[in-house]
């Protein structure tokens, strides 16, 4: 039962608003003693031309409380306390019949949402800041997934530009060929950065580059093979990455993929009149919207990184017919983005009011000894295999005999890293620290995860239930504020989509694990006499259980039976 809108149908028989109007107006008092729902009456004052709490005090009187424990009214709020025991039989028996589509629906169906997430720049070491729009782009697709939105996940692959003629030349000069096959990033690094150290020497390089740039862009035989070469070495090392995540796409189409895409971009542009000459570079001025003018080909006739983006935003649009293009990047790309939406706008595209960019903060180390290979850039498979075995280590402190170890190990450690980056608001920084990261206590995934298992473990041991529940057994404080949180776990959901903020089902999902072990540290479930109110509360731990296990699957977690 929805006692929202319970509580919003019972209000609309006595006032003129629509339902939604006044479902927005219901608030969740910050204490339970004052309800569970109230709603404020000052907005009614002006209509009934009476002071808030008399409207509060006459509705409170009216109203038809069938449902709920009672109505009360205070100040000019109008309280509603739900009646306890259904709401409790409620909630757990459609948690336990739902199981693991608990807390979804169908509100986004025959929508398609384009998610662009992950998108690393080939031959570059795939850094920790990678991680960060893997984890939210990942996760945001799997909750609009479970609304019933049809997610096309798309990594927009740095495949393209300058850059691979200064690659090519590099490699025809200097590459360790047994290096390359061995550590192939590590490699293509190394003779890119040689390439600028001495292009500074020999200013020549740079047209040497640039040659090679332009015969891969006219197809020859030999730079497209190098090209294709270093693009499938480097993708065989994000897929280590993208397996020890669990993390998959729909879509390869990086930005290569508009290289004969964009010429008819440019084309479009120019016919509509945007296209500026601006000292030998095209672009599309913008300065009516106090933004630098978006650069659609440079002086030499190369188009660049906003052109490519540009041909994917249209390429999608016409593909998937999207009714949100969806790109985790950074938020120093913010302007970019701003300055594409707006060209795409201004070639009267209306469905660039469609296309977001959802941001995203900097990843920061509080902890300097975090084992770094070279330069500052920590590479994201060093990150998650020292999480991996150092919470080997806290296993082998804490429960050595446990089976299985090394599996748990990993999706404790590769989870703890994970829930780390979706734990607070998105655009802000992360200080990484292992040790807040990997604790068992605390704001953690470990804490979550090691409740879940915690939770297990109580289950196990009761074996099976049979037999009709009497919920009404479960009246302590503890257990009602528990399956209310249980309960609003599809309401995180929707919230987390209308921000695309996955940290708000990461912060639900603490919610609960505390609200979990507050219960358990205060009562117990399987050393209780009365053997109704035992079996009601196995009942509850297999529903806490099931959500702890839902919510973290939309972060993208595992989790682990016993730890
Ligand atoms: N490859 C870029 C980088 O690593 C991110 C690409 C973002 N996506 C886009 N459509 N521009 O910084």
């Amino acid at each position: 039962m929805d006692y929202k809108k319970l509580v919003a149908e019972r209000i609309k028989e006595h006032v003129d608003m629509d339902l939604e109007t006044i479902e927005r107006f219901i608030e969740i008092p910050p204490k339970s003693d004052m309800g569970d729902f109230a709603f404020p009456c000052f907005q009614l004052s002006k209509v009934f031309r009476k002071a808030p709490n008399i409207i509060a005090g006459e509705l409170k009187e009216k109203i038809n409380k069938e449902g709920f424990e009672k109505v009360e009214n205070l100040g000019p709020y109008l309280n509603f306390f739900m009646d306890k025991s259904s709401f409790i039989k409620d909630t757990l028996e459609k948690i336990l019949e739902e199981k693991d589509s608990y807390g979804s629906s169908f509100v986004g169906e025959g929508k398609n949402v384009v998610v662009e997430y992950s998108s690393p720049n080939i031959a570059k070491p795939f850094h920790v800041g990678h991680l960060f729009t893997t984890a939210i782009g990942n996760s945001l697709y799997k909750i609009l997934s479970f609304q019933g939105y049809h997610c096309i996940g798309v990594n927009h692959l740095g495949d393209w530009g300058t850059q691979f003629g200064k690659l090519i030349s590099a490699y025809k000069r200097w590459v360790d060929e047994e290096a390359l096959e061995k550590e192939p990033i590590n490699e293509l690094l190394r003779i890119y950065v040689k390439f600028h150290e001495e292009a500074e020497k020999d200013p020549s390089l740079e047209d040497e580059a640039r040659m090679h740039f332009k015969k891969l862009e006219d197809g020859s035989e030999e730079e497209v093979a190098l090209w294709k070469r270093f693009k499938d070495l480097s993708l065989k090392e994000f897929e280590k990455v993208y397996d020890m995540l669990g993390v998959k796409f729909d879509s390869y189409a990086g930005e290569s993929f508009y290289s004969d895409k964009m010429d008819a971009v440019v084309e479009e542009i120019d016919k509509k009149g945007l296209l500026i000459d601006s000292n030998g570079a095209k672009v599309v001025m913008l300065d009516e919207y106090n933004m630098p003018p978006c650069i659609i080909k440079k002086a030499d006739g190369a188009t660049i990184y906003a052109t490519r983006d540009l041909a994917a935003a249209i390429y999608r649009k016409n593909t998937y017919d999207f009714y949100k293009n969806i790109y985790v990047v950074g938020t120093p790309q913010a302007l970019h983005f701003k300055q594409i939406f707006t060209t795409l706008k201004l070639m009267g595209y209306d469905w660039a009011e469609n296309c977001k960019h959802v941001g995203f903060g900097l990843v920061k180390f509080a902890d300097k000894k975090l084992s770094t290979r070279k330069g500052d850039v920590v590479l994201l498979q060093d990150l998650l295999n020292e999480a991996v075995e150092k919470t080997l280590q806290v296993i082998n402190e804490k429960n050595p005999s446990l089976e299985n170890k090394e599996e748990a190990a990993k999706k404790i450690g590769i989870g703890a890293v994970i829930f780390t980056y979706l734990k607070n608001n998105r655009e802000r920084d992360i200080v990484f620290d292992w040790k807040d990261m990997l604790s068992f206590d605390g704001e953690t995934g470990p804490y979550v995860q090691y409740t879940y298992a915690r939770g297990k473990s109580v289950l196990r041991k009761a074996g099976n239930v049979e037999g009709k529940i009497d919920y009404s057994k479960l009246n302590t404080p503890e257990e009602f504020e528990l399956v209310k949180l249980l309960q609003g776990f599809q309401e995180s959901i929707l919230m987390a989509i209308d921000k695309l903020e996955p940290s708000i089902v990461t912060r639900y999902v603490i919610e609960v694990a505390k609200a979990f072990n507050k219960f358990y540290n205060l009562h117990s479930v399987l050393n209780v006499e009365d053997e109704e109110l035992k079996k009601a509360r196995i009942k509850m731990v297999e529903a806490t259980c099931q959500v702890i296990k839902n919510s973290l699957n939309l972060l993208g977690i595992d989790t682990v039976e016993k730890m």
